[in-house]
């Protein structure tokens, strides 16, 4: 069942910031293919996006200093997540999120009624229940994955108010044991930049028959990346168990509602492996305006979106043009 099912949209492209150039090519050619190291070549693409949209770039990271200097983020749990490059959310952050878990159990649901999700995968492994402009059927998950405190303790993670770059309701269904592990079954780092956020939510329990969510914390895939190069995409496990052998890797298991950051650019990981159970996850994608890899927001907005009652920092991240700084001081 939609939420609004009266949604008649007709994007407005020019309602929303544009981004300058496609960078992921770059990263195959001078990464991949030539073996220039990563950070340099990012820090490359970086800095020539951020001289095409300084302006951008200037507002986002002074925005993200006026939330850090208010203190709404606690230093200390704020130097953790840094060094770690994930955390659990604290219920303060969360709201209510008995009506989310609902809803997004009835669009599997539904979706599953509609379909048949087995011939519907993006990966066999992996599915794709609703992905970026489907969500605005569902203005209340919007509207989470915009929330405030959700928004404010990611800014002040990565420094600078970022865009909400995608939203996915991702099914992974039992599979048989013992399958071959593909793609991001196996450890990897997601490429789009060398920092960035994505928000798990468990709309399900999630315990170790699920097929759980696997990472190694920053420090540790730092070591990890340094012994066996950055120039390897996906590593097998026990090449990495090799370089840090007492520091078995971290799962995310929980009730429904629990809810982890994760810096999946800094932490090895990988997820769906054959399970007995299947896990339903809301994954919400935040990165930096100038991310050297990626070059689209999630949402592409009409006119009645953009007029929604958005705060000035919601407006940022939906990338709508029609905000300033000084907007942003007013209203935050
Ligand atoms: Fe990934």
């Amino acid at each position: 069942m939609l939420e609004n099912p009266s949604s008649n949209l007709r994007h407005d492209p020019s309602l929303q910031i544009s981004f300058p150039f496609q960078g992921r090519w770059v990263r195959k050619v001078f990464v991949r293919g030539l073996g220039v190291p990563r950070l340099q070549v990012y820090g490359v693409l970086r800095a020539i996006k951020s001289c095409l949209m300084p302006r951008q770039v200037r507002m986002r990271r002074q925005c993200a200093e006026e939330i850090a200097a208010s203190g709404s983020v606690p230093l200390y749990c704020l130097e953790a997540w840094k060094r770690a490059g994930h955390r659990a959310l604290r219920p303060a952050e969360l709201g209510d999120l008995e009506p989310i878990l609902t809803r997004c159990r009835t669009i599997r649901h539904d979706a599953e009624e509609e379909r048949d999700l087995d011939s519907d995968r993006a990966k066999e492994f992996l599915h794709y229940v609703a992905v970026d402009q489907d969500f605005l059927a569902h203005p209340s998950l919007v509207r989470f994955a915009l929330s405030e405190p959700i928004l404010r303790a990611v800014s002040v993670y990565l420094g600078t108010v970022p865009v909400l770059a995608s939203v996915a309701l991702l099914w992974s269904p039992p599979e048989t044991e013992g399958a071959k592990l593909k793609s991001s079954q196996r450890f990897h780092n997601d490429h789009e930049d060398t920092s960035q956020v994505k928000l798990f939510v468990h709309i399900d329990d999630v315990d170790s028959d699920c097929g759980v969510f696997t990472f190694h914390p920053a420090e540790a895939t730092r070591r990890i990346r340094k012994a066996l190069g950055t120039r390897r995409g996906r590593l097998d496990d026990v090449a990495t168990a090799k370089v840090v052998p007492s520091e078995a890797p971290l799962t995310l298991m929980g009730p429904a509602g629990s809810a982890y950051f994760v810096d999946t650019s800094r932490c090895l990981h990988f997820g769906s492996r054959p399970a007995k159970k299947g896990r339903l996850l809301l994954q919400v994608q935040y990165l930096r305006c100038n991310s050297p890899a990626h070059s689209q927001l999630a949402l592409g907005l009409d006119e009645k979106w953009a007029a929604e009652p958005w705060s000035s920092l919601q407006r940022m991240v939906l990338g709508l043009r029609d905000v300033d700084r000084a907007a942003f001081r007013q209203r935050s």
